[in-house]
Order: structure tokens, then sequence, then C-alpha cells
């Protein structure tokens, strides 16, 4: 730490160039920067102390100075070893009125290509407020500081930690060192921090499946708000922010030219859907692949063929997996691939390509060609190119989706911080979403920006609908 300021960033000289990206972010940001401004007098977050677990870029950035700017107390950590960008790490420790020898920001435990130790060793570090305080909330992206928390509870009440068994996901077996070590040091600490914790506000959908599995086993241990399934979240981030941003990690990555090639998107969801959009507007000829009949059949609908992996695999030039799930495209189909065939996920875990099959496979040569980027040469002389080692590449190989998308994301995630703060008491320990009217106050919030002109409901029109003229304009069911 430096000035009282604790932080295990890259290299705290980028914070300029950190802060000057910041800036231009703020512009494009105005949801976020709205509420900030709004927010400032009443400081809602007043006593708020926020463990943050969600890639720590420019536009996360504006996030945390945000809700300090509210009155929070905040410790940060990127959810994925890959998506820092260390600039913005390193401006969010120094801070917008520190300086590189005076840091006066945030803590933030950070940096783009960490191991898989250094990960939860990050995650650790959130936990620690000082004078024995941990968190009161939890902003998530993925789920991985709320499982920390729910497993650090069940091996405290149980007083040990298991074994690490064969079959364990060596991940898993990180996260039982690290609750064993944690344990030996303090046995109720995940205890207490569970007690004190308000909520928890949940980014993606991956780490939303989490949470309803937690609530629905009767085992989530506080409140938590689903951010991703806000409309101005998942119909706007996974596919309009996707759509920037997948080609954006391609083209860094590879600089391939897309026109006239021919990609596979598995899976069809919202992720799916501007994941084509992207690949089809730089001319390639996309194909999906899907489990469920309505996503298939709304990419039949959308124009584009709808085929089983198998049916492609040896004629594709480029692979993106967007399903969430896992065992999507696997070594044996890795191996049946064109010479440099581009493969990439951008679901949020490093579940959905079979990296653990490709590196033992026999004879295989792992080259690499800049980080991120690795060719995997097979026996027979053939390549396949698999980016950000099949983590989500469009934060690995470039800077994840553009400020203006992010400020929807995040004005959800802000208002939902001050829900769970502000209204302790009135939720349960269950999965909530945030209410319709402040879903259309946010995508309210983004309309000047763009020259958007809304008409305004008459008193008649409105009673005719059977809505306020201010809205809510549409019903729950309504799916956009
Ligand atoms: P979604 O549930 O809307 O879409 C996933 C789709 O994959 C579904 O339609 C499902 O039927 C399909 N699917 C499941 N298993 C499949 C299989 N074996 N083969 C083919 N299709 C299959 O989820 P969404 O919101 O599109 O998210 C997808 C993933 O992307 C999640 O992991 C999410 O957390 C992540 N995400 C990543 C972002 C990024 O910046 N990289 C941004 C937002 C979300």
């Amino acid at each position: 730490h430096a000035n009282g300021v604790q932080f295990a960033v890259a290299d705290l000289a980028l914070a300029q160039a950190g802060r000057h990206q910041i800036r231009l972010a703020e512009h494009e940001m105005p949801g976020l920067m709205t509420l900030r401004h709004r927010f400032a007098a009443a400081q809602p977050l007043r006593g708020a102390r926020i463990a943050g677990s969600l890639h720590m870029t420019v536009q996360t950035a504006v996030l945390i100075e945000t809700l300090v700017a509210l009155g929070a107390q905040v410790r940060w950590v990127s959810c994925n070893i890959f998506s820092t960008q260390d600039e913005a790490a390193a401006a969010v420790v120094v801070g917008p009125q520190g300086t590189v020898d005076r840091p006066s920001g945030t803590p933030v435990f950070a940096w783009k290509g960490e191991t898989l130790e250094e990960y939860w060793w990050c995650t650790q570090q959130l936990f620690d407020f000082g004078d024995g305080l941990g968190p009161n909330t939890m902003v998530d992206d993925g789920g991985d500081a709320t499982l920390l928390v729910h497993k650090g509870v069940e091996f405290e009440s149980a007083g040990a930690v298991p074994a690490p068994d064969e079959d364990d996901h060596p991940e898993y077996r990180l996260i039982l060192q690290t609750l064993a070590a944690s344990l030996a040091q303090d046995g109720r600490r995940f205890t207490r921090i569970a007690q004190d914790m308000r909520g928890v506000t949940e980014e993606t959908t991956n780490g939303v499946a989490r949470l309803y599995k937690l609530a629905r086993e009767g085992r989530l241990l506080f409140p938590a708000i689903n951010v991703n399934d806000s409309v101005t979240k998942s119909k706007f981030d996974n596919r309009y922010g996707i759509r920037h941003s997948l080609i954006d990690g391609i083209n860094r990555a590879t600089d391939v030219m897309l026109g006239g090639k021919l990609a596979v998107v598995c899976g069809y969801g919202d992720v799916g859907k501007g994941a084509a959009q992207s690949l089809m507007g730089q001319g390639a000829r996309v194909v999906v692949t899907e489990i469920d009949p309505i996503c298939a059949l709304q990419a039949a609908m959308d124009g584009l063929q709808v085929v089983r992996l198998d049916e492609v695999v040896t004629q594709a030039d480029i692979f993106v997996t967007a399903t969430g799930g896992t065992d999507i495209i696997m070594a044996a189909d890795l191996a049946r691939m064109k010479h440099n065939a581009i493969v990439g996920n951008i679901g949020h875990f490093d579940t959905e390509i079979d990296m653990a099959g490709l590196e033992t496979t026999a004879g295989i040569t792992r080259i690499e060609v800049k980080p991120q980027v690795h060719e995997w040469r097979f026996a027979d002389g053939h390549s396949v190119l698999v980016l950000s080692e099949g983590r989500l590449l469009n934060l690995g190989n470039a800077t994840g989706h553009p400020s203006f998308v992010m400020s929807n994301s995040f004005s959800n995630q802000t208002l939902a911080q001050i829900e769970l703060f502000t209204k302790y008491g009135e939720y349960d320990n269950k999965v909530y979403m945030l209410p319709k009217h402040l879903d259309e106050e946010v995508a309210r919030l983004h309309l000047d920006a763009l020259g958007v002109h809304l008409t305004t409901l008459t008193k008649k029109q409105a009673e005719y609908l059977g809505v306020e003229t201010n809205g809510p304009y549409k019903p729950e069911h309504y799916r956009y």
C-alpha cells in the first residue's frame, strides 16, 4: 500500500493513461454520470462497504468512482484472469485527485494475466475493510465472490474444509486451499461477512443461474438482485455490446479478414444474437447451433442456417461459443478443423471449449503467437488458433464492451446497490429484479445522447392502453 491505499496492480505509472480513458468514457456514460450527480448530495451509499468482483476495465472504473461518489467504501477485483485493463486499475488506485506517489483512490487487486492462484488471492482481498470489518454489499459478475462466501460459511459451520477429491476441478481445489487457509486463521470470518451482507447485485447470465440455484435449494445466505435480466442490461449489453466487442477481440487477436469466411456461433441467446450480427456485419457467412427450439427457430427466421457442430466442423473458419454451458467444442472437434481455424469463447466461464482435452492430445504442441493467442499444432502438422485460452475473448483479446452500453448495465448496478443497501430488511434471501419503472428510467437516461425524441402518451391514450402516462408501459410478461 501507499498513502494508506492498498492495491495490487501491474503498474501505477499507467494511471495517467487510464485517467484519460476514464474521462472519455464518462462522456459516453450519460446514465451512470446522471445518477452520480443526482445522488451526490443524498449520499445513499454512505456506510456501504462494497466488495466488487467485475472485469476491471475503464468502464468499471467509472462505476467504481460513481459508487464512491455516492458515499461507499469500495474494494475491487477482476472476475477473470485476462480481463483487467492495467491502466484503468492503476487510475482507480491513484484516484482522480491523487498522484502516483500519493494515491488517494480505491483499493484494486487486479492485473491482466493473473495465474489462477493469484486470481483467488485477489478475490480474498475483497473481504478485509480493516478494523475487523468485512463488506456489507457485493457487486458480482459470474458469482465467484458469492461462491467464496457461501463455501466459506459452509466449511466454517462444518469446522473443516474437505480434502480435495481427485475429480475436483483444479480451480475448485484452489478455492478449497484458499478457504482452508482462511479457516486456520479465523473460523468465523465468512460467517460474520454473510451476517453483515445486505445483498449482492449480479451482472451476468451464469452468475444469475448460480444464484437461482442457491435460492431454489434454500441455501442463499442474503438477498440478491438479478441485474442481468433488467431489459436495459441483457437486451443491450449481452447483445449490442457483443456486436461491438466480439469482432474487436477477433481482429486484435488475428487481424484475419472476416468477410466471406464461414463462422459458427454456438448458442443463439442474447449473446449469440449479438455475435451473429457482429460477424454478419463483416460479411462472414454465419451458421448457428442451438439446443432450444425457440432460439433455433429465431435463428432460422433471421435467415441463419441452424446446424449441428458436426456438420460444419471441417468446413468452418471461425468458431465462437456463446452458450454459458459446458463441453460445446471438444478436443476431437478441434482435431478435425481446417488449418488455422480460429476458435474462441465469449461465454462467462472457460468450460465451453475443451482446453484440458486439447492439452492432453497426443503429439500436440502449443505455440504462443502473442499473449492470449495460441496456435495448437497437431501431430499431422495442422493447427487451430485458440483465443484467450478459452476464456471470454472480447475481454481477453480486446477491451470488452464500449462505454455507452456499459452505462446501461452499470446504471442498473448502481440502482440495485442503492436499493439493497437502503432498503435492507425489505428483502428476503431470494433473487429479485429491479422494478420496471427503474428499467425504463435507465433507458430514458440514454435517449438524449442519441437525439431520441420520445412521444408522450396523452391521458386518453394511456387510459386506452391501461397504463400510466409515466409508465411502466409494459406488463411484466412482455418480452421486448
Ligand atoms: P442465454 O441463455 O440467453 O443464451 C445461451 C444460449 O445457448 C441459449 O439459447 C441456449 O439454448 C443455448 N445453448 C445452451 N447449451 C447449448 C449447446 N450445448 N449447444 C448450442 N446451444 C446451446 O445466455 P446469454 O445471456 O446469451 O449469455 C451467454 C453467455 O455469455 C453466458 O455465459 C453469459 O454469462 C456470457 N456473457 C458474456 C459477456 C461478455 O462480455 N463476454 C456479456 C454477457 C454475457
